[in-house]
């Protein structure tokens, strides 16, 4: 194959992950994750070269972590593996960044975190319970039976708007806002979904941040919410956080997008999974108690977020590859999720795998994900309120997805739900 001929081919899913010089593998291409091809190339890397170097990227020179092993070695040495400033593959100071507690490195990171994590932990999910529980049955009761429709527009992300809603405690008529927000946030060159100006991003996210000004104004001094504006307004370490904007922006753009698509496409993600291995969707109708389980496995599965990037501190040898101070770490747990050391059978979606929680999709380590109880929550909630009132959520047309090495998107899903 002529490899230069690729630049100008329309489809990447006939591309042959075996015909490409190794050196010329290039994962941050969003082409990849589109056409949904990404794992075949992940497999490559795998077996060929687990720790790659990839000289030439729009994202500049990058290592790309594929085993399940090497990226837990890597997120778990956070002296040496640093999430300062960008987290995000080839986002460093050149986009509108403002700083936040995922881009952080201890000890700052560590006071941030603790101020809201609490409005995830396990005290607040008992309160949220019943509210979610409400939000999906109304969703859902909502639903055209019988017709088709998209499933990600009427139920995955009203699902997560109104979660999102719910963890700010932010005014339900303007919920909205919240995805859009989301939506401007990923909204970057480096990661491929790319949609609006670098202009126009920076103007919507000072939106988003005069908006939630008036918010802290209001919550400042009435502690006792679990909302994360509340936590930070009111909490002896953050409540200066107003007089430094950037860091209460960056902050708010890292709570809003780390519930909104992960949540979303995990949603999209686990129909789509039935849909494929319908042997599972008929073991889920004779054993519903295995939702909480299934929900790991759909998280697994979808891995919403591919992928975290760190920068090296200093030389570290990694499975026979010497990392050099200064570079750019991809750990991508896509890969590591299909990781057949680590994983029986990774290429099946099995809704009662054995220890289905372990797999890499919320992190490890000091960043692990904050959020990941109430995400389970929220599927597990939305998936009982399903079997309730469904027998199938049926796919019934071409799924879309997004162009982006950092969120793993389902834009589109045209569906049937069909009544018990
Ligand atoms: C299925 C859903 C979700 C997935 C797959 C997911 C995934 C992740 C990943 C991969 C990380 C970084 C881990 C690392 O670097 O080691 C992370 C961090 C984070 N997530 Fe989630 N997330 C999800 C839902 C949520 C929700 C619902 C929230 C709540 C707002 C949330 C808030 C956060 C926060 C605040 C961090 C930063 C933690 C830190 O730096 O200490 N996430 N998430």
């Amino acid at each position: 194959m002529n490899w230069n001929a690729i630049e100008t081919m329309d489809s990447w899913a006939d591309v042959n992950p075996y015909d490409v010089p190794l050196d010329k593998i290039d994962m941050s291409r969003p082409e990849l994750y589109e056409a949904n091809v990404h794992d075949k190339w992940f497999a490559r890397l795998r077996e060929e070269d687990p720790v790659h170097y990839c000289a030439d990227s729009k994202a500049g020179p990058f290592w790309s972590i594929t085993t399940f092993d090497d990226i837990k070695t890597v997120d778990t040495n956070h002296q040496i593996f640093s999430s300062d400033k960008s987290i995000a593959i080839g986002v460093i100071n050149d986009d509108f960044n403002p700083p936040n507690f995922i881009a952080m490195d201890q000890p700052r990171h560590d006071v941030q975190r603790r101020v809201v994590a609490p409005s995830a932990g396990p005290a607040n999910l008992k309160n949220l319970e019943s509210i979610i529980r409400e939000k999906a049955a109304l969703i859902l009761d909502g639903l055209p039976v019988g017709e088709t429709f998209d499933w990600v527009e009427k139920v995955s992300i009203e699902m997560t708007t109104y979660m999102l809603a719910i963890l700010f405690d932010f005014p339900m008529e303007d919920r909205h806002k919240l995805t859009h927000w989301s939506d401007v946030t990923t909204s970057v060159e480096a990661v491929g979904n790319f949609s609006i100006s670098a202009e126009e991003r920076e103007r919507e996210l000072l939106e988003c941040l005069a908006y939630f000004e008036k918010l802290w104004h209001q919550r400042a001094g009435n502690a006792g919410g679990f909302d994360f504006v509340t936590m930070f307004a009111n909490h002896p370490d953050t409540k200066e956080m107003i007089n430094n904007p950037m860091e209460f922006l960056g902050n708010l753009m890292l709570l809003i997008v780390g519930g909104n698509d992960t949540t979303r496409n995990s949603m999209s993600g686990g129909v789509l999974a039935l849909n494929d291995f319908p042997e599972q969707y008929d073991l889920l109708r004779e054993k519903p108690e295995l939702i909480p389980n299934m929900v790991s496995e759909i998280i697994r599965w979808q891995t919403p977020l591919p992928h975290m990037r760190r920068t090296a501190l200093e030389d570290f040898e990694l499975n026979g590859k010497l990392i050099k101070k200064g570079d750019q770490v991809i750990m991508w747990y896509t890969s590591g999720n299909r990781d057949a050391s680590a994983i029986e059978r990774p290429e099946e979606f099995v809704i009662d795998r054995p220890k289905a929680r372990q797999h890499l999709s919320f992190g490890f380590g000091i960043h692990r994900c904050m959020g990941n109880r109430v995400a389970e929550m929220q599927l597990k909630i939305m998936w009982e309120e399903i079997m309730k009132r469904f027998s199938s959520v049926e796919v019934v047309g071409e799924v879309k997805r997004l162009p982006s090495n950092f969120v793993l998107g389902i834009t589109e899903m045209p569906v049937r739900v069909h009544a018990h």
